[in-house]
């Protein structure tokens, strides 16, 4: 009798297993943090219909050049997508589709070294407006601490736990605090030129070995206006999201590295974006709502500054949001920041007693860039707000630009002055472009037209602070290094 009702127990458990295998929701897209502070963090997840992307998917059809032109003027919905779905196929059967579904998420969150500290949230449902998001701020956290997140799913009260999902993060240290830290910034990728097929970009491997404490997307983490499909709906750009997210690599990296993420132009809306613009039927407004409110964690402010210890402090600048237009006359009127998010800039910059100071930018300010480029401070469409910037810049001895946008890697040092740049060069081999490698300038310490990212370290040593900013190609091997010391 006990032998049976053993038996049955196990079958029981078992025929529950597969049954929530089955069923879903799952956590697809993983989850992601954002805005990290030392007492603060938010957290972003999405439900899916399946564990996985469907790699295996049909293709999507590749209008051409004028017919994009034609489907963005025109903004039919219809037209848009029956120029890019065979007949007969729904987008959820395209290549690399993670589609959403409804159900219910909750939280569970404690410091790695104190377990009995775990904190657990009432289950929420995602919210099928926002593609089936949710996000949670967590406050009250202890700075300079390790995090574990557990995650789970479920489809309703009734169905018990169908994924569970872990991860952590961890919280800057106080600005009295000394201690090594790492990180690692990037720029520029999409899931069309990733460099592993089936897992994504080679590069999230390589940053996760080096366990980052932090890492910053300066933007363009996906390209709306590149065929396969062109994302002119709303519906595509989630597409889109959903995709890229769900890649192994990627996946695996945001759910365990404490994540900065800014936006540009070709994942705001589209190719040199400013307000007023719009791709397809998506207006600029919803372009960054989708941006800034639903498909990344959010904060009331698009901007951060954030203090990693008594030896960094970084800040990330909004190039989108309150920007002019490209081609209205350059001026003291003309600008890329707006006048709130400058004065802001420049004030706790000035403030700030910390050893090293870099400031994080999806465009550049240096350059050098092409001359058919009119979208950034770099550029000589923006030259009288670009040259205030630099005039600020350049009181201090203690600040690094690090820039995204720019397809290749490089070092800039402007003769005769304290600024310099780090471009983090875009995300995959194929992916670069844009400069000649030949074309190396005064100002040029390092250039290299290829893919990777950068890597920096702050340490003691010999009674001194150091910063190390190190350029990576795509497995992580280092390609130029720079050293800094005060
Ligand atoms: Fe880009």
């Amino acid at each position: 009798m006990k032998q049976t009702l053993l038996f049955l127990f196990i079958l029981f458990l078992f025929s529950g297993c597969t049954k929530t295998k089955e069923a879903g929701p799952y956590f697809g897209n993983g989850f992601h943090n954002g805005w990290a502070d030392q007492n603060s963090i938010v957290i972003w997840t999405r439900l899916t219909k399946n564990p996985e992307l469907n790699l295996a998917g049909e293709k999507f059809l590749v209008p051409s050049a004028k017919d994009h032109r034609r489907l963005d003027a025109e903004a039919n919905p219809d037209s848009i997508f029956n120029a890019q779905i065979p007949q007969g196929f729904t987008l959820d059967q395209m290549e690399g589709a993670c589609p959403g579904i409804k159900g219910e998420v909750r939280m569970i969150y404690y410091p790695l070294n104190q377990p009995d500290s775990r904190v657990e949230t009432e289950w929420s449902a995602v919210d099928p407006g926002k593609n089936f998001t949710h996000q949670w701020k967590i406050v009250n956290l202890n700075a300079d601490t390790k995090y574990v997140v557990e995650l789970e799913a479920r489809r309703n009260k009734k169905s018990g736990v169908t994924a569970r999902i872990e991860g952590a993060f961890r919280t800057p240290p106080e600005s009295a605090s000394r201690s090594d830290l790492n990180f690692c910034i990037v720029t520029c990728h999409d899931y069309s030129r990733r460099d592993d097929p089936e897992n994504g970009h080679k590069m999230y491997k390589a940053m996760l070995r080096m366990f980052p404490d932090f890492f910053v997307h300066t933007g363009d983490i996906e390209y709306y206006d590149k065929p396969a499909p062109y994302a002119l709906t709303e519906e595509l750009m989630r597409f889109k999201w959903d995709r890229i997210f769900a890649l192994p690599y990627q996946r695996d990296f945001y759910k365990q590295v404490t994540t900065y993420w800014m936006k540009d132009d070709h994942d705001a809306l589209t190719n040199d974006a400013y307000p007023g613009m719009k791709y397809g039927t998506v207006s600029w407004e919803r372009g960054l709502e989708i941006f800034d409110k639903e498909q990344f964690p959010s904060n009331d402010k698009p901007y951060k500054t954030v203090r990693w210890g008594k030896d960094l402090q970084i800040w990330m600048v909004e190039g989108r949001n309150f920007r002019s237009k490209n081609d209205d006359p350059d001026g003291p009127a003309k600008t890329i920041w707006g006048s709130e998010q400058k004065e802001w800039l420049f004030r706790t910059m000035k403030e700030s007693d910390a050893t090293f100071k870099l400031l994080i930018t999806p465009d550049p300010i240096l350059g050098p860039d092409r001359d058919n480029k009119g979208d950034n401070y770099a550029n000589k469409e923006f030259s009288y707000e670009g040259n205030q910037i630099r005039e600020f810049l350049n009181q201090f001895d203690n600040v690094y630009i690090c820039n995204g946008d720019r397809h290749w890697q490089y070092v800039t040092n402007l003769p005769g002055t304290n600024l310099w740049e780090f471009s983090t060069g875009a995300g995959s081999d194929k992916h670069a472009e844009g400069w000649n490698q030949e074309d190396v300038r005064p100002e040029h310490r390092f250039l290299r037209v290829k893919g990777g990212f950068l890597k920096g370290s702050v340490y003691q040593a010999e009674n001194k602070s150091w910063l190390k900013l190190e350029h990576c190609d795509v497995d992580g091997n280092v390609v130029h290094e720079e050293l800094f010391t005060r």
